[in-house]
């Protein structure tokens, strides 16, 4: 679903991503690991056509990113490093906004509000809500569309433990789905 070759870039004269090479195959959870200013968050851009001027070749769903149209976000889900979300509309309304983008059936924004616990305040603002849960709201908002590659990054990080777990658990959960 995901071949990388010979991929470089740099946003200035310091490459830091240089001839990575790999490849992820359909129902594969594959994570990066790396110090802080590695690139991973870099290589997601990328990863999800919002950094094109890059070299070698990224290609997703058979789609070299660099060349991808409208049709090549319907069927992936992205979790931004930082909450992407409307701080004055309430998590439902976000999700019902989010949903309105695709053309394709989208997931029931009940269960998905249930999945993480947030059933009992989805008719919340955003900007009430705490960093754990908007990191959840993060995560569902990403899941809107049943994307067939979900790019997550540091989905647990600033998380409790508690929150944590539900966030890994749920990742799994998302691999026994995989049509
Ligand atoms: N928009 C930008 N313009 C210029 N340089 C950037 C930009 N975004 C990131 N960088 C630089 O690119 C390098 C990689 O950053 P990136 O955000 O991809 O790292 P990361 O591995 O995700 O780090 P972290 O673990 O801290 O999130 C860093 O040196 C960073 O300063
Ligand atoms: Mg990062």
């Amino acid at each position: 679903m995901i071949e990388v070759k010979d991929l470089q870039f740099s946003y200035n004269k310091n490459e830091f991503i240089k001839e990575i090479n790999f490849k992820v195959e359909k129902g594969m959870i594959f994570g990066f690991l790396g110090p802080s200013g590695a690139g991973k968050s870099t290589l997601q851009k990328i990863l999800t056509g919002l950094i094109t001027n890059y070299k070698g070749h990224a290609i997703v769903n058979g789609v070299e990113c660099k060349h991808h149209t409208n049709i090549f976000y319907e069927n992936i889900g992205v979790d931004f490093e930082f909450p992407t979300l409307y701080e004055k509309l309430t998590a439902r309304e976000n999700l019902k906004f989010f949903a309105s983008l695709y053309t394709h059936q989208t997931r029931s924004i009940d269960q998905l509000l249930e999945s993480v616990g947030l059933q009992n305040d989805a008719d919340k603002k955003v900007s009430d809500y705490s960093k754990g849960m908007k990191s959840r709201l993060n995560f569902i908002k990403a899941l809107i569309n049943d994307p067939d590659i979900l790019f997550l990054d540091e989905p647990t990080s600033g998380l409790d433990p508690t929150n944590s777990r539900m966030m890994k658990d749920l990742i799994l959960l998302e691999k026994t789905r995989v049509k």
